[in-house]
Formats: C-alpha cells, structure tokens, sequence
C-alpha cells in the first residue's frame, strides 16, 4: 500500500529520502539533471520570494519510491503551476506516477492554479516513458527545446576566434558582476527583464508578462546569495547609458564544477551588434577565470530561436536532449 504524503523540506532525513528518488529516477539521463544533495539540501528548505514550493512522497512502509515537487510563481501567472513526478526504476508502471501527478494537481487547483506546466525529457530524435506519461496524463506539448552542453575544452578551442566576431558590439560597454546590480542600472535592467516573457519563444505556454521592480530584483538576488548561487552576470551598456542587453551563468558554491546559463536578452532596439555573442563570451570567460575546476555548462532553448542556437552553435554547446515543454488547462 503506497501513501503520498507532503514532505517538510526541513525534515533533512525525509528532504534527503526525496532527493535519492529524484536522483535515482533521472540517472540515465545525459548531462546535469538533478542538483547535488548539497545544492538541494540549501536551496529547498529555503525562503523564495519569487515560487512557493510543495513537495510531496509516495511512501511504500518505512521506504519513499515516488517523489512530487510542485511550484507556483508568486509575482506573476498566478494562474500557473509547474509539476514535476519522480519514481524509483524498480517501482514504475505500478500507478504511483499518476497518484503523484493527481495530488501535484490537487494542490495547485486549491491554490487557483489552472494552468498546469510540467516538462519532458527525450533522447534527441527520440521518445521515452515521460513522453507517454505526459500524453496518459492529459498535457499537451506546448513547446519544444534542446538541452544542449557545453564542455570548457570545446569553449576554449573556440573562444579567441569568436571575440573577434564580438567586435561588432564596440561600441557597446560590457561590464559583469557577481548577482547583485550595480544600483545605477537597477531601473533599466528591470525594464529589459520586463521583456523576457515577450521576447523568448515560449510556443503555447500560457505565460503573462511580468513586472520587475527594484525591490523584486533586489529580493531575488539575496535569494541567490542566501543559497550559495553566484550569477555571474555580464551587462551590455548602449552609449546612452540604458542596459541593452544581459545574459549570465550561473554556479553554485556546492558544485564549482558545472554551470548553468540563465536568461539572456538584448533589447530589439540593439540588436544586430551581435551582442548576445559577446554578453556570452564575457559570461563564459568570467566563470572560467572564477571558477577553476568548472568541467562543463548547460543551457536550454526553444528549437525555433534560431538566433540563440546560432550563438549557442558558434560557442560549441551540443545537443544532449530534447525537452518538451508541457501543458494541461483545466
Ligand atoms: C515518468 C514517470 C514519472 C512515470 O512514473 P510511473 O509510476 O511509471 O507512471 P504510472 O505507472 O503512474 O503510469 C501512468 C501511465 O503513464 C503511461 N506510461 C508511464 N510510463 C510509460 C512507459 N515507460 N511507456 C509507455 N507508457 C508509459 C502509461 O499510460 C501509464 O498507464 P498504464 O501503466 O496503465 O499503461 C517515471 O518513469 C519517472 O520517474 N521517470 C523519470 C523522471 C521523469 O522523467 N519524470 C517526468 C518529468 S516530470
């Protein structure tokens, strides 16, 4: 007899039972795809003032076989939910991947939510179980995007090449900086985050566009330092003073080896200076030479933004999977 219950994220004994179901259920996968115990055991327990997070265990006696993690954004698409179902490999295809999914969903509709996103993961060209679960499950793909991964050899090999091709954006300053923003550029980057949900293909997903205050940027950012995540940032600045453009890479403390590429933007008025190339040249150099024994970073896209994928290409980031980007309205 099989029991979902919620989890306390700061009961570390049964926040660590969950962690070994999510590791356990994605081992096979390719690159990076669950968070070491480390990172995990920091950032779950932790307050986030951007998505409360939910999570919740199918108990089998004394043993945890499935894991549930449901999070709801805070600031914006109040509407949403996102909904994620682990199963231990020796315990699939028995139902308790449906009982995750059915409670994740009870959960979010007691709190409005009646948008439900979730995410698949395929071998590139391929199908899988989540593919098939997601289908029986009633979501319907709303968009889809390549895992891609980038080894610092390849980067490396390629690098001093590509910074001639950046020259184009001279006319541009690039400064960086570790997660918080320098004050004087506050206002102007929250205006280009503000873009993000208009400016990057999302497909079908049903996905507002947000507000990004001061206050919200400075909340969001001693998150990130309260975990122990470093967001190294690199922040285009037009001659007239405005943020044209930003991207960055993130790293945990717990895990200096890997990176992740967060979000990048180059404002439409600035585009064509090529730009977003070297925004991700100076994200990538200044991980390099901050981060010694970084191995290897990771970034996901929408397959049909052909300009990212063009930069992502020149970078010599590859393909490891195919995500599809998930969705069922109530
Ligand atoms: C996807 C996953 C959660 C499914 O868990 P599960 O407990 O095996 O799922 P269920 O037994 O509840 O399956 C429900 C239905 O999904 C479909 N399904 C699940 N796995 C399938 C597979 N390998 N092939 C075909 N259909 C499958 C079936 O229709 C199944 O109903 P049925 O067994 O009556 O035919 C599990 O394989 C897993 O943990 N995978 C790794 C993590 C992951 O990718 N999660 C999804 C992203 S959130």
């Amino acid at each position: 007899m099989v029991d979902i219950e919620q989890i306390n994220p700061r009961n570390q004994a049964a926040l660590r039972a969950w962690w070994e179901v999510g590791a356990a259920a994605t081992a096979e996968r390719p690159g990076k795809p669950w968070p070491l115990w480390d990172q995990s055991r920091v950032a779950l327990p932790a307050d986030n003032p951007e998505r409360a997070v939910t999570l919740i265990g199918a108990i089998d006696g004394r043993e945890m076989v499935g894991a549930g993690l449901l999070t709801r954004p805070l600031r914006e698409n109040l509407h949403t939910a996102m909904a994620f179902a682990y199963v231990r490999p020796d315990r699939t295809r028995e139902g308790i991947g449906r009982r995750l999914v059915e409670e994740l969903e009870v959960v979010a509709a007691g709190d409005g939510r009646s948008t439900i996103q979730s995410e698949a993961y395929l071998p590139p060209g391929g199908t899988g179980a989540s593919e098939a679960f997601a289908r029986a499950m009633g979501y319907d793909v709303a968009s889809r995007e390549a895992i891609k991964e980038l080894t610092l050899t390849d980067y490396l090999a390629r690098r001093d090449a590509l910074a001639v091709e950046a020259s184009a954006a001279d006319a541009y300053r690039v400064i960086t900086f570790d997660t918080v923003c320098p004050e004087e550029h506050l206002d102007s980057f929250g205006r280009l985050l503000g873009m993000l949900m208009s400016e990057v293909p999302l497909g079908e997903l049903d996905l507002a566009a947000s507000e990004w205050t001061p206050e919200r940027i400075r909340d969001a950012e001693q998150r990130q330092v309260d975990v122990g995540r470093h967001v190294q940032t690199a922040m285009a600045i037009a001659p007239d003073g405005s943020v044209a453009g930003v991207s960055d890479v993130r790293v945990d403390d717990s895990d200096p080896a890997y990176g992740q590429v967060g979000i990048t933007i180059v404002d439409p008025a600035h585009r064509g200076h090529r730009l977003g190339l070297a925004l991700k040249l100076a994200t990538h150099d200044l991980a390099v030479a901050t981060y010694p024994d970084l191995v290897s970073l990771d970034t996901s896209n929408a397959e049909v933004n052909t300009w990212m994928n063009a930069v992502n290409e020149a970078l010599g980031y590859r393909t490891i999977e195919t995500l599809l980007e998930l969705q069922k309205k109530r």
